[in-house]
């Protein structure tokens, strides 16, 4: 892959090419709608997302915004046959760019704690763990009910899988 590779935003025809890469990296979840989610940091004027293609395809991306004091990355993937030649890295370049292009002087983001091998590539990047415990509530009245249900759903399932993977073969 070519070093100066561009990064950047998308357009309307990479929606469905964005979303089946979030797919395929275990990005999604059934609480989540991606599509809303992308189209939501783009029309708020506060968020982006930055695609990477090779020969025309999308084998990259991330969704970057801030809230005015501190600067996120959601979303970030690479197509599994992508990894480890350096396009994380520089998805993050990006967006670390284009927060400093707008005065926002730091990112905080999250990664799901069984998720080992992003932090230990978050901070191979130089990130670093924080004190603080991460917390949430959906502030939307028709979401709290609905997003706690297919959570637990959720649980129950990968719950499920791992007791058939751990069962006697
Ligand atoms: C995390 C992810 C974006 C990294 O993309 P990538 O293009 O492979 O990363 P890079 O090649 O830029 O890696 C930069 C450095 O991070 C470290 N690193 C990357 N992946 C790593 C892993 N799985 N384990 C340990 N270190 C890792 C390495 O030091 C690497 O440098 P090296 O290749 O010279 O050793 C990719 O693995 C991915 O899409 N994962 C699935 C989606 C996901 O979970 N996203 C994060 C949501 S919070």
């Amino acid at each position: 892959m070519p070093e100066d590779f561009p990064i950047v935003p998308f357009v309307d025809a990479d929606v469905a090419a964005i979303v089946d890469l979030w797919n395929r990296c275990g990005l999604t979840r059934p609480w989540n709608d991606p599509t809303a989610d992308l189209r939501l940091a783009r029309e708020s004027g506060h968020g982006e997302v930055m695609v990477a293609r090779v020969e025309g395809r999308i084998v990259g991306a991330a969704m970057i915004g801030h809230d005015g004091h501190r600067g996120a990355i959601y979303y970030l993937a690479v197509d599994p046959d992508h990894r480890r030649a350096g396009l994380g890295r520089r998805l993050v370049a990006a967006a670390e760019a284009w927060c400093r292009a707008r005065g926002v002087p730091k990112i905080n983001l999250m990664v799901r704690r069984e998720n080992a091998g992003v932090v230990a590539f978050y901070a191979a990047i130089g990130f670093a763990d924080t004190d603080c415990v991460s917390l949430w509530k959906a502030v939307a009245p028709d979401r709290a009910a609905v997003e706690t249900a297919l959570k637990a759903e959720w649980a129950a399932r990968r719950a499920g899988a791992a007791e058939a993977d751990d069962g006697p073969a």
